[in-house]
């Protein structure tokens, strides 16, 4: 029997990963890196260690997006793992405010959308066949009574992958989405410090709790993201686009 599985061989493919100074996005770096990807990365840390090219942008700025834009340009990304976002929360009636909204849709959708938009156009214009993969959450499938704003933008990474998909898809360009559960990443210091003010908990509480609530029983790792990454961007998922994969221990059942 021969099988016809696709090497998971990132080598000679060029990718491009936003938050890489985060959880998620430091670990996919070092995963695309060790299969063979030259890798460029950005955060709005000025410094980086890990195996990319590295430059620092501020996504919030739209000078600072824009020389990111053109970056991407330079680079002619085959993949992009478009990760960088931010969490914030608060009740609609207390602190669910506009400059909230701002700063999340800022970041987590229309700066997103831009390197989608930039890397999507590189790859039509010489002609490869990427993979885009996006950072959704498992919060873009439910709304949640304190997580207005960072649902809603999870909700729109989770549609604009759609829309992307079938634009793009003519170009042999696919675009898939990642749905990560509770991930142990600094995200969570954020996290759990917001739902100690909130809900009154203990510092450390929620985030073990969340962890316990999990069917598999714990948080995942990073890597458990960085892996999914690597499928989505690899051969092996060539026949995959406009998904959204839950890669969270069993929390939301599609
Ligand atoms: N950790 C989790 O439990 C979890 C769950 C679901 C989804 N996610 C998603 O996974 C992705 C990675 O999250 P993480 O947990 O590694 O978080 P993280 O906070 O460790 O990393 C996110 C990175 O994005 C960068 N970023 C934020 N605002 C920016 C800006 N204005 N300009 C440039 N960069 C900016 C941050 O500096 C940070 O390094 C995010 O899209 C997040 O929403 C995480």
């Amino acid at each position: 029997m021969t099988l016809d599985a696709a090497p998971t061989d990132l080598s000679g493919r060029v990718a491009f990963v936003t938050g890489a100074a985060g959880g998620i996005g430091a670990s996919a770096v070092e995963h695309f890196a060790a299969l063979g990807a030259k890798v460029y990365a950005t955060d709005v840390a000025e410094k980086f260690d890990g195996p990319a090219t590295y430059r620092a942008f501020e996504m919030l700025d739209d000078a600072s997006l824009s020389a990111c834009l053109d970056w991407i340009g330079e680079i002619e990304p085959d993949i992009l793992f478009n990760n960088a976002a931010l969490f914030d929360m608060g009740s609609i009636l207390e602190a669910g405010d506009l400059a909230q909204l701002d700063r999340l849709f800022g970041v987590n959708v229309r700066a997103f959308y831009a390197i989608m938009q930039a890397a999507s156009k590189s790859m039509v214009s010489v002609g490869k066949a990427g993979s885009i993969i996006n950072m959704a959450s498992q919060a873009g499938h439910r709304g949640e009574a304190l997580v207005a704003h960072y649902c809603a933008t999870k909700a729109a990474v989770i549609s604009y992958t759609q829309s992307a998909a079938l634009a793009l898809a003519p170009h042999k360009i696919r675009v898939n989405a990642i749905s990560p559960g509770v991930i142990d990443t600094p995200m969570w210091k954020t996290v759990d410090g917001l739902f100690a003010k909130f809900e009154g908990k203990e510092p450390g509480q929620k985030k073990r709790e969340v962890g316990a609530a999990v069917p598999l029983g714990y948080m995942g790792a990073p890597s458990d993201i960085a892996r999914a990454a690597v499928f989505l961007a690899s051969d092996q998922s060539a026949y995959m686009t406009a998904q959204t994969i839950g890669v969270d221990g069993g929390n939301v059942l599609r």
